[in-house]
């Protein structure tokens, strides 16, 4: 397969993302331009230590790059204030400098650690992504949004730092649980919804291949993804406009992730799709959007084996605690909810005022509650 290299143009914080398959063989050969002097950090988990590490560190030492690995434990909870303290004393301790190459290699939660990590180490220092879960691959890798979570939420300690570069590697996913490839492909139907209605009928005819392996239909699915986000990204790079599209399904996605306590009972992924389900449901009652259109979404995200509905969690949550989980959302403004509605597939739009009671009454009819 030969890699694919997508480009996320910022300027002076221009960088490129190289996808395709043994990637991470070659990583030394893909890293060694960029670097100053042939050494870099890793900073990993456990899982992908294990599932992935050995081939990292070979392709590392065959491009002539040495490497220090820090290896964290799995789960959200690694997002944390005391992390990121043991992390940037680790790296200081490695005698990381300004000019070093620090690798993010893991999902989402490696990613946004370690990129806060960087933005504040020596006032900043440059960092690689190596994306090892679809979602990762597809989302988090790219765009440079860094957060670590605090009590008063998810996210909301970090900072806008772009990396100097991707690799996604898409044969890592080799090794990803089942479970999470779902979770990663949620995001990738959302580019279809928001703006590309052709791509979405593209992952209507090609999603199960991808979810069952076919290395092809995972690295086209991983390009025209972060196609998209590069685009959105370079033309509102700190989301005061258009990146919101972005949040397509994921404020009322982040009620129930809320509510599970961010927990494994409900992936981010998995909060999502079940999240865009309902904005089109919404947008339907709205009057936005056709419900055809609306069925359509729930019929594709159903059989790719995520949740389409309320009923799908098989838990009674009652509307009222899902609203007042929305109204925490970082883009509510002077008590109104942003909400990302559809007027069909491919056709994703920012609504600012939308009315909580409104919103309380449709989930009420959703939940029965
Ligand atoms: P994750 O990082 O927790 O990874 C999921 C699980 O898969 C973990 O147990 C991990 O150890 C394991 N794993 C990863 N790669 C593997 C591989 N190749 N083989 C075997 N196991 C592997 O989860 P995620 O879904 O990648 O990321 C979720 C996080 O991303 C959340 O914290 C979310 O807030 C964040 N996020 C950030 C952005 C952004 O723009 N920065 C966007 C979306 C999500
Ligand atoms: N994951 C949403 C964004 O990067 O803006």
């Amino acid at each position: 397969m030969t890699p694919e290299t997508v480009r996320v143009p910022l300027g002076a914080r221009s960088y490129d993302i190289k996808i395709g398959g043994g990637l991470l063989d070659k990583a030394g050969e893909l890293i060694a331009p960029l670097l100053k002097r042939a050494r870099v950090a890793v900073v990993t988990d456990e899982h992908v230590m294990a599932a992935q590490g050995e081939r990292l560190k070979a392709g590392l030492a065959t491009g002539g790059v040495e490497a220090d690995f820090i290896t964290l434990k799995p789960g959200e909870a690694t997002k944390s204030f005391s992390e990121l303290q043991a992390l940037t004393g680790r790296l200081l301790d490695l005698g990381i400098e300004r000019d070093d190459m620090v690798l993010a290699f893991g999902g989402g939660v490696i990613g946004d650690l370690t990129g806060f990590a960087c933005s504040v180490l020596r006032r900043g220092c440059r960092f690689a992504q190596l994306p090892t879960t679809l979602l990762a691959q597809v989302d988090s890798a790219v765009g440079g949004k860094t957060a670590i979570n605090v009590p008063q939420g998810k996210n909301l300690v970090g900072a806008f730092y772009q990396p100097a570069l991707v690799i996604a590697d898409i044969d890592a996913l080799a090794t990803l649980p089942p479970r999470e490839l779902r979770a990663g492909y949620a995001e990738i139907v959302k580019y279809g919804l928001i703006a590309d209605a052709a791509f979405f009928e593209w992952c209507e005819q090609n999603g199960r291949a991808l979810l069952e392996g076919d290395a092809g239909a995972r690295a086209q699915a991983v390009k025209v993804s972060c196609e998209a986000k590069a685009a959105i990204v370079s033309a509102d790079e700190h989301e005061k406009g258009k990146r919101a599209l972005l949040n397509l399904g994921h404020t009322f996605g982040h009620a129930f992730e809320a509510h599970f306590g961010y927990s494994d009972k409900l992936l981010h992924g998995e909060g999502v799709a079940l999240g865009m389900a309902l904005a089109y449901d919404y947008s339907v009652r709205l009057g936005h959007c056709p419900d055809e259109d609306a069925e359509r979404v729930k019929a594709h995200i159903a059989a790719s084996g995520l949740p389409a509905g309320i009923a799908d969690l098989k838990t009674q949550i009652p509307a009222d605690t899902l609203v007042h989980y929305m109204m925490q959302d970082k883009k509510v403004e002077q008590g109104k909810l942003t909400l990302i509605l559809a007027r069909s597939i491919g056709d994703a739009f920012i609504s600012k005022d939308a009315q909580a009671q409104d919103v309380a009454a449709f989930l009420k009819e959703k939940t029965g509650r």
